[in-house]
């Protein structure tokens, strides 16, 4: 039978080999690749013969024998970019960074290529102007020259690029002012698709003028640091709503800070120190969303210490150094609760420092050194806090001899390398499993990310395990990837990290799989979790390639032959392998699913629970994962306790909801409540991984979702853009999810509390239903042990079951409904004493277009989605899931079948999920929700996946 296999795929390959002979390449493609190799003193390695579709040529993907695509990163190319590849006409994506040794110019015909979507060249060494024919790609979508030497001025002609969405040409030598239109020639005013401007660090001068921001732009980053900007800031800059990241930082901009910026509500950072503003500092009331503000070194008016920081109630960090601000700190000045950094030094402030009992939980750092304050007293509650108060009268009092008066940084060392290793030789380094490997190695760096300090290193687990997750769920040639030497940029307070990623059961990569990879960072089809922000990778040249690459087609039918023999013998050992450690997982999960040991059975009588599944955890190893149940991992709660973020010895990230005393039930209670969760599998339901009752504790753990709740989406809180097509999707998903409850699960289950906050999304944007059959577990104390008690939220609740306490499944399609009705607008549903279901039967007509309910919609769908198909009929079938009458309204069944109705109408398929099932580049990009508010690259998708998958 093996020989019978051997043969069958040996078959198979001379099959491949055949037809691949048989795809000869378009002539004017093959010859204008020829002459970008000719150019280059180093080149791909099997760079030959006639035809690259054909032969596979590393790096190349071709559709109807033409090029459409040149993925070369970090693969140690050198040499110049010939003009040939002005010939490359069906050319989508090219993308050669982080190749140092890539020097010379643009080539000034690179405007011919009228099909490019993505110029991505990180982290070369091209030079000169940008030609202004970069302007002529009317298709261009990802412009990506940041980290190269370009000088001269920005060319105005990019103003023409009206699909231009990430704009990056920062880390550069480029100069001069921004051009903006003036009726005869174009500018970057003209943008109004682009969302990112990242222009820092380079040479750039010249007032910012007014004409450069107007209400119709949809900028969400502009980072203007580390140029040599002056004048006033443009007040149009505030009609830019959109805004969530502005740094000004480092510039020479004078005049006041203007205090419209109030009217930038989504704003996350904003960075204007080290510039000249003068003037005194607005207030800033308004900035609710604001986890950074830093306006240091600036040559303001002296003013009291702002008390209206205490209202900012997401501020993190906060950076007021050396504005002359005088009096004493006041009493809640400490209180925001995510607040974690305070630099305040070089200052006149005086008095008592007094943190109060007002104080956030999560603050590490409060740097005061060099002020005039005499007198302190320690926090009693925050007592992790490091004070720095050095050069202050209250250190000259009491001599130096007091850590506060010493000036540490705090800094870390944290890692997520492994510690127990042997040592790795030759440059290696061990993988997660201690195998030693070459991992491409480069530097992360995040522009702005949304926190600070490094104690509270859940952040930097959560980041690892996102970029784990990220290659698995994709099949990269990826074993693993580690994280190290997190530090801060003083100068510019960028967070900087060494990320290693490491070649999956090989010791190198070979150069399709670094090309692969790479595109990953330098298309930014990887987004780390929100709270990074942007980022940039800039990968160190790899010099340990495997020849992985097959020559030539003789040597392939050989190779191919021998690999074939090697491939079925390594399935023969791993199937042994595998057999035998089912084996002894089925040993271990027989122990795990009996959890007598762990079923506290001194403070209960009752059986063990019969869980399907579900793990026994105790209360040690819950402790342990939540850091001691620390505030800082708290995500959510309620009236029965809080919900912590966890991180498992095994990377796994794990929600776990801890009953608060005074909403425990009884034992028997709880134990029918893990049987029946823990029977419930499906995709779109968040699934109970275990429990704990032990120590007096019940706590159920869960999945983690990373992505929040739908209606931190909806409200903007999340930074995730749902467009038309996601809103259904997120429809379809959590319609499933309900449907399953209600007629598969067994027994059935009623959710009683369908709302938006307990639809989950998941990094593929996949909704889960949380919550669901808690009905004790998560209801107030006092509504323990009422059954009969009507439960549920207002402005989801079922009028028919508030009338007559009947419970039916169809008072969670009255509640679906009006999640449907949500996703529309956008709002809550009783808003302003307005119930949204009132509202659209009241305001829509029938006869009109989009039954004249544009007005209600939110505008992120108009924004987004164009031509909105489908929508009358949703709005049909929401409307009909919010009848009055339970009967009149459909099974949730029928809602699923009817939502994909509408997904086909607008030109959806219902059945291709995100990327979790579906593996192509395509359903990769398109499923994965952007985390700082980026709508992801959806043009990747014409990357033919095939080419690109690891074989
Ligand atoms: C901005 O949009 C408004 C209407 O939406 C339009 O009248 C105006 O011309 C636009 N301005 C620019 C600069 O495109
Ligand atoms: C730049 O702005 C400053 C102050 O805002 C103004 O005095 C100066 O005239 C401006 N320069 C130009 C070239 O517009
Ligand atoms: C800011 O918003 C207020 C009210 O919403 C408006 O009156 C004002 O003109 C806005 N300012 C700017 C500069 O957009
Ligand atoms: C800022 O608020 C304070 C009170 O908190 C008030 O006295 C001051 O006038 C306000 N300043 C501005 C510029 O609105
Ligand atoms: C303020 O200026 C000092 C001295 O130049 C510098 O060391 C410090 O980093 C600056 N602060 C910030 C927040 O940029």
């Amino acid at each position: 039978m093996n020989s019978r296999n051997g043969v069958f795929m040996l078959l198979i390959l001379l099959f491949f080999q055949t037809c691949s002979v048989s795809a000869l390449t378009n002539g004017l493609d093959a010859s204008a690749l020829k002459a970008l190799k000719d150019e280059w003193t180093k080149s791909p390695d099997n760079w030959e013969g006639s035809d690259p579709c054909g032969t596979n040529w590393v790096g190349i993907t071709c559709s109807d024998n033409r090029v459409v695509s040149i993925s070369l990163a970090n693969l140690n190319l050198e040499g110049k970019l010939a003009g040939d590849i002005s010939a490359l006409t069906e050319l989508q994506i090219l993308d050669l960074s982080f190749n140092t040794g890539l020097t010379g110019p643009l080539p000034a015909n690179i405007g011919e290529l009228k099909k490019l979507k993505n110029l991505i060249l990180v982290g070369c060494g091209f030079s000169g102007r940008i030609p202004d024919s970069v302007g002529d790609l009317e298709e261009l979508v990802n412009l990506s020259l940041n980290l190269n030497q370009f000088s001269g001025t920005i060319p105005a002609s990019i103003g023409k690029l009206s699909k231009l969405y990430w704009f990056d040409i920062a880390d550069n030598q480029i100069e001069g002012p921004l051009p903006v239109s003036d009726g005869t020639k174009p500018g970057l005013d003209m943008l109004l698709e682009t969302k990112h401007f990242h222009f820092g660090k380079n040479k750039l001068s010249g007032n910012i003028t007014e004409k450069l921001f107007t209400a119709n732009m949809t900028l969400i980053h502009v980072l203007f640091d580390g140029n040599q900007f002056t004048g006033k800031i443009p007040d149009s800059l505030s009609l830019v709503t959109t805004l969530q990241v502005l740094r000004l930082d480092r510039n020479k901009l004078s005049g006041d800070i203007p205090s419209s910026f109030n009217n930038l509500t989504h704003l996350n950072e904003l960075y204007l120190a080290n510039n000249r503003f003068t003037g005194s500092l607005p207030n800033l009331t308004s900035l609710t969303s604001l986890y950074t503000l830093d306006v240091s070194n600036n040559t303001l008016e002296g003013s009291d210490v702002p008390s209206w920081i205490s209202s900012l109630s997401s501020l993190a960090t906060l950076r007021m150094e050396g504005i002359q601000l005088t009096g004493s700190i006041p009493i809640s000045f400490f209180s925001p609760l995510q607040l974690q950094t305070v630099i305040l030094k070089n200052n006149l402030i005086d008095g008592n420092l007094d943190f109060g009992a007002n104080i956030s939980n999560q603050l590490e750092f409060v740097d005061l050194q060099h002020n005039s304050i005499t007198d302190y007293r320690p926090p009693s509650v925050n007592k992790r806090i490091q004070v720095i108060l050095a050069n202050n009268p209250v250190c000259n009092e009491v001599g130096n001899g007091q850590s506060y008066c010493s000036a540490i940084q705090p800094n870390t060392t944290f890692s997520t390398m492994p510690s127990n290793c042997s040592p790795c030789d030759q440059g290696r380094e061990p993988t997660a499993s201690c195998r030693c490997a070459y991992p491409v190695i480069g530097t992360l760096t995040f522009r702005s990310p949304s926190f600070s300090g490094f104690f509270n290193t859940t952040n930097f687990l959560i980041l690892q395990k996102s970029l784990d997750d990220y290659f698995k769920i994709r099949s990269y040639p990826v074993d693993s990837s580690a994280i190290r030497n997190i530090r801060e940029n003083e100068n510019d307070h960028q967070l900087l990290m060494d990320l290693l990623v490491f070649p999956l059961a090989t010791e190198s990569f070979n150069q399709t799989g670094m090309a692969f990879v790479s595109f990953a960072f330098s298309n930014q089809t990887y987004k780390p979790p929100k709270i990074f922000g942007p980022y940039i990778f800039q990968a160190a040249p790899y010099r340990q390639f495997s020849g992985g690459d097959s020559k030539s087609s003789n040597t392939g039918i050989i190779i191919g032959a021998a690999v074939g023999a090697v491939v079925l013998l390594l399935l023969l050992i791993l199937a042994g392998v595998y057999a035998l450690r089912q084996k002894k997982r089925a040993e271990r999960a027989t122990d795990q699913n009996n959890p007598f040991g762990k079923w506290d059975t001194s403070k209960s009588s009752i059986d063990a629970p019969q869980l399907m599944g579900a793990k026994a955890y105790n209360f040690e190893e819950l402790k342990r994962c939540t850091d001691n149940f620390s505030e800082t991992n708290v995500v959510g709660g309620g009236g029965y306790g809080k919900v912590y973020r966890g991180i498992l010895p095994t990377g796994q990230l794990i929600a776990i909801k801890r009953a608060q005393q005074g909403s425990l039930q009884g034992g028997l209670e709880f134990k029918t409540e893990i049987e029946l969760l823990s029977r419930v599998h499906h995709k779109n339901v968040v699934r109970l991984l275990g429990f704990c009752f032990d120590r007096g504790e019940q706590m159920l753990v869960y999945e983690y979702i990373p992505n929040g709740s739908l209606k931190d989406s909806l409200s903007g809180k999340s930074g995730i853009r749902l467009d038309w097509t996601r809103r259904l999707k997120i429809a379809l998903g959590s319609g499933k999810g309900l449907a399953y409850l209600h007629e598969l699960a067994d027994p059935p289950i009623i959710h009683r509390d369908i709302k938006s906050n307990n639809i989950l999304l998941d990094e593929n944007l996949t909704a889960k239903v949380a919550d669901f059959g808690l009905s004790k577990l998560v209801g107030d104390p006092e509504k323990t042990h009422v059954t009969t008690q009507v439960k549920g939220t207002m402005g989801y609740l079922d009028p028919e079951y508030y009338m007559t306490n009947q419970l039916t499944e169809k008072s969670d399609v009255y509640g679906f409904g009006v999640v449907m009705l949500e996703l529309l607008t956008g709002r809550s549903p009783i808003e302003r004493g307005k119930y949204v279901v009132r509202e659209v039967k009241t305001k829509m007509n029938k006869s009109r277009n989009l039954y004249d309910l544009q007005e209600l919609l939110d505008t992120t769908i108009i924004a987004s989605s164009g031509n909105l198909k489908g929508f009358e009929k949703y709005v049909d079938l929401a409307l009909r899931c919010v009848e009055e009458e339970g009967v009149n309204r459909p099974s949730m069944g029928e809602v699923v079948k009817e939502i994909e109705n509408i997904m086909e109408l607008a030109g959806l398929n219902p059945n291709v999920d995100s990327a979790t099932s579906s593996r192509t580049y395509e359903d990769a990009s398109k499923g994965s929700g952007d985390p700082y508010g980026n709508e992801s690259f959806e043009y990747s998708g014409n990357f033919p996946a095939s080419k690109l998958e690891p074989q």
